[in-house]
């Protein structure tokens, strides 16, 4: 098969194009022929350098086709839990940026409601971890309002339709106006600039003193506002950093507005299939950026890393 692997670390560079094995299922696996896959900021942490992961991989944890032979289309779970462990697709074992995977049939369901292939590659990792931030971790409740961190990435554009399929109310941000305008027409509520506006002073004034979740999987660059806009007893909940993990912790104003600082990772199989009713359900649906080529994810990956995508980045494997 074709596949996009890594053999070493380091810019999009060392994405290579190449022949791989074709992967052999075993008694409880299943073969599936990928028709699209998406990418993650993992597979930018990955190809970066992760010494836990060997090389050569196979990046990509998300992907939809249909199971070898048939017409069967499915969409995978890349959060693989087994013996008490969780292990994601892309990196403990190779991923779906190729033309074939196999993978254990209890993460392998049917493609939820009219998504096509390339929206249905776009929401595992990103709606499940959306849903466990919001629902099992923040536990938001309809008509509570969210900040949402740079609604361009994908976690982000995922916790937005969750967040308005639950009926809660919700403010976004972004670098970019363009991203802002789309965001409104997906449905947020409100949308600021974080490059130009006070953020802190505006969701204060639209959420009547403050958010009550505050979505920041940025890190760095937003913790000092996030811990700012969060109303009193609010809920932060982080799932990453994108600029860094080390921010100032202002312990004062944990204490002080009687915050809970939620951590949250990806989900159990009881997230995805929240995540995954949803969707089957139409209240909630992925939003694809851009569609490339399977050849061509080393473009893909520098438009990850440049942040100029609103949504999910997706390969369509031929
Ligand atoms: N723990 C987990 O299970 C888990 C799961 C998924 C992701 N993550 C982590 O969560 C983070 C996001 O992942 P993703 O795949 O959604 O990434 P992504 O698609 O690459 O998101 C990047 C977005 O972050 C925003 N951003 C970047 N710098 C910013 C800044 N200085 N201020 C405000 N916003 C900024 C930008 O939004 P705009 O373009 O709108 O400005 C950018 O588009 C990553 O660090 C990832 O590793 C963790």
């Amino acid at each position: 098969m074709k596949a996009i692997l890594i053999h070493e670390d380091g810019g999009p560079d060392v994405l290579r194009y190449e022949d791989a094995p074709d992967p052999v299922p075993s008694n409880d696996e299943v073969l599936i022929e990928l028709r699209a896959a998406s990418l993650n900021h993992l597979d930018v942490w990955i190809r970066k350098g992760m010494p836990s992961v060997p090389k050569p991989r196979i990046l990509g944890a998300d992907g939809a086709g249909v199971i070898a032979g048939t017409e069967e289309r499915v969409v995978i779970n890349p959060g693989i839990v087994s013996g008490g462990k969780m292990h994601i697709v892309g990196e403990t074992r190779d991923g779906t940026h190729a033309e074939l995977i196999v993978m254990p049939r209890d993460f392998v369901h049917p493609i939820p409601g009219d998504l096509s292939f390339e929206e249905a590659a776009a929401f595992p990792l990103v709606f499940e971890t959306a849903y466990r931030m919001l629902v099992t971790r923040a536990r938001l409740q309809a008509g509570e309002w969210v900040l949402i961190w740079g609604i361009g990435g994908g976690v982000a554009s995922a916790a937005l339709s969750i967040a308005k399929a639950l009926g809660a109310q919700v403010v976004v941000t972004s670098s970019s106006d363009a991203k802002l305008e789309r965001a409104l027409q997906l449905g947020a509520d409100a949308g600021l600039n974080h490059a130009r506006d006070d953020v802190v002073a505006r969701v204060k004034e639209l959420t009547g003193g403050g958010a009550h979740v505050v979505v920041d999987d940025v890190g760095e660059a937003t913790w000092k506002r996030t811990l700012d806009a969060a109303r009193a007893e609010g809920r932060v909940v982080v799932c990453g950093a994108t600029t860094g993990p080390n921010p100032p912790a202002a312990l004062h104003r944990v204490w002080w507005k009687q915050l809970s600082i939620l951590g949250s990772t990806m989900g159990t199989p009881a997230d995805f299939q929240g995540a995954y009713d949803l969707i089957a359900a139409g209240k909630a649906r992925p939003t694809v950026d851009r569609v490339y080529p399977l050849a061509d994810a080393r473009a893909a990956h520098e438009r990850l890393e440049a942040g100029e995508q609103l949504g999910k980045i997706v390969l369509s494997i031929p």
